[in-house]
């Protein structure tokens, strides 16, 4: 397993490039499903998420061939995939625990093909993560759904012996948190190919749920009303193929906008997507962080200048679907608000437990108070270096943040950053050349190095 040392008090300065968007590409990856046509994706950054993406769709038919980006400013690097073999349909569980947007599968398959066979996806680090909501959207389509031994297994229904279609229906996707941004990709994916016209009430209004309609129209789908909590698809018999760039990733973008936040730094980032991050940036405002960006320019795609100064002031976040404040953002903001002035609050409202990150903060000296859903943060003067332990891919980049601002003798030691390769692209190189003292540690190649004894 590999692990970061960071020597944390450099004041980050420079410049970077938003990768694509890992939340957009997986759903997005998953509708080469929906097509028999050549299908490109371009901005595809290198993350493990997507590799494993990759391994999954080549074992349900899909060929897939990638173009790494040579430089690493780029966005990402292209992917060019098409399904060869549509009697592969099963989405074994050994792929699917490593990765539960496997489940967006399920609706492209059973789509195009009239049945999919998916693993459940088990819970993780931060909730159980049911998928419940996504089979109530199919069933509503007409699709028969059982679950055995721990697998889904979804049919459309014969009519008059004949494979049959998917049928448009009227589909809420409301659960007690919210809506579901996977669950909404998996019935807008699937109602595309039925028979008839689809509305989803409750949907989620995550900007990859807006991508993912784009290209789907991109292929000759005939969607409206994405962006908002009622989309409506109306079906056709099939789907073209697409050459389609991936927006950028807000989640990473807000990550970096932390990172100097964190160290009173001075960042200008490139293809960043300000235009999803209003709430992210609403509250680095009110802590006196400053952003300035071209309002002429495409607003997910512009330069955003992010400067900081040590003084930050507390604010109260809760997080809520798009476009309140991300959740994904809320164990980031968590580190930088370890060093305002004063107290904040954190509310969680859309995975209660993701607070695994609050014990480890609290090694290097933050003052933390939970209860329940909320964090009660009491800003300190600084944070201290220490060996922690990162638990998932945003309470990994939590850390990191975090060890970029400890400062103290030795440095913030943070194992099992293979979370954090899920969902970010070289990240050491990224801050290392925005001057932070950061580096990876394989331990493998440490142990083969090490001296013998004699
Ligand atoms: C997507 O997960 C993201 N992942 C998550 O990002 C993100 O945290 C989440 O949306 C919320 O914004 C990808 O896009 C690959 P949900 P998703 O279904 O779609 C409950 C990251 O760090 N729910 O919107 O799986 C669920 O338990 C990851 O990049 C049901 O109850 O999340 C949660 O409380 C982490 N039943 C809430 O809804 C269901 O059938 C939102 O979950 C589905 C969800």
């Amino acid at each position: 397993m590999d692990r970061f040392e960071i020597k944390g008090g450099n004041r980050l300065a420079g410049r970077l490039t938003i990768k694509g968007s890992k939340n957009a590409a997986l759903p997005l990856m998953c509708a080469v499903l929906l097509t028999d046509k050549p299908f490109v994706l371009r901005d595809v950054p290198e993350l493990a998420d997507l590799s494993n993406m990759e391994r999954l769709l080549r074992e349900l038919g899909v060929s897939v061939t990638r173009e790494i980006a040579e430089d690493i400013d780029s966005p990402g690097g292209v992917l060019r995939m098409q399904t060869v073999d549509e009697t592969l349909s099963h989405a074994r569980y050994d792929i699917v625990r490593t990765m539960r947007a496997s489940i967006s599968t399920l609706g492209p398959m059973l789509a195009r093909r009239g049945h999919a066979r998916v693993s459940l996806p088990g819970g993780c680090a931060i909730g159980e993560r049911p998928v419940d909501i996504h089979l109530r959207g199919l069933t509503a389509l007409g699709a028969d759904i059982i679950v055995d031994q721990g697998d889904i297994i979804a049919k459309v229904p014969l009519a008059h012996g004949k494979p049959g279609r998917l049928k448009g229906a009227r589909v809420f996707l409301g659960g007690p948190f919210g809506s579901t941004v996977l669950g909404t990709a998996n019935v807008m994916s699937a109602a595309t190919l039925a028979e008839g016209t689809t509305i989803i009430e409750c949907a989620a209004c995550e900007p990859e749920i807006v991508d993912l309609a784009n290209m789907l129209n991109a292929m000759g789908a005939r969607i409206t009303g994405h962006g908002s909590p009622r989309i409506t698809i109306e079906g056709v018999r099939e789907l073209k193929g697409v050459d389609h760039r991936v927006i950028a990733d807000r989640i990473e973008a807000g990550t970096y906008m932390c990172a100097a936040a964190i160290t009173a730094g001075d960042i200008t980032l490139d293809n960043c997507p300000v235009d999803a991050l209003m709430a992210h940036m609403d509250r680095l405002h009110h802590m006196g962080v400053t952003m300035q960006w071209d309002a002429k320019a495409d607003p997910m795609r512009a330069t955003c200048r992010i400067k900081a100064s040590r003084l930050l002031k507390p604010i109260e976040v809760t997080t809520q679907p798009h476009p309140g404040f991300p959740t994904d953002l809320q164990a980031q903001l968590m580190a930088v608000l370890c060093l305002a002035e004063g107290n904040s609050v954190i509310t969680e409202r859309i995975f209660t437990e993701r607070f695994l990150h609050v014990a480890e903060l609290g090694r290097m000296g933050a003052q933390l108070y939970r209860q329940g859903s909320t964090v009660i943060v009491s800003g300190v003067r600084k944070l201290t270096p220490a060996p922690v332990m990162a638990s998932d891919l945003r309470a990994s980049a939590c850390l990191i943040l975090a060890g970029l601002a400890a400062e103290g003798n030795g440095p913030t030691v943070i194992n099992r950053v293979y979370h954090l390769d899920r969902g970010y692209e070289k990240m050491e190189l990224r801050l290392q050349s925005l001057g932070a003292d950061v580096v990876r540690i394989n331990e493998r190649e440490e142990a083969t190095l090490a001296p013998g004894v004699a």
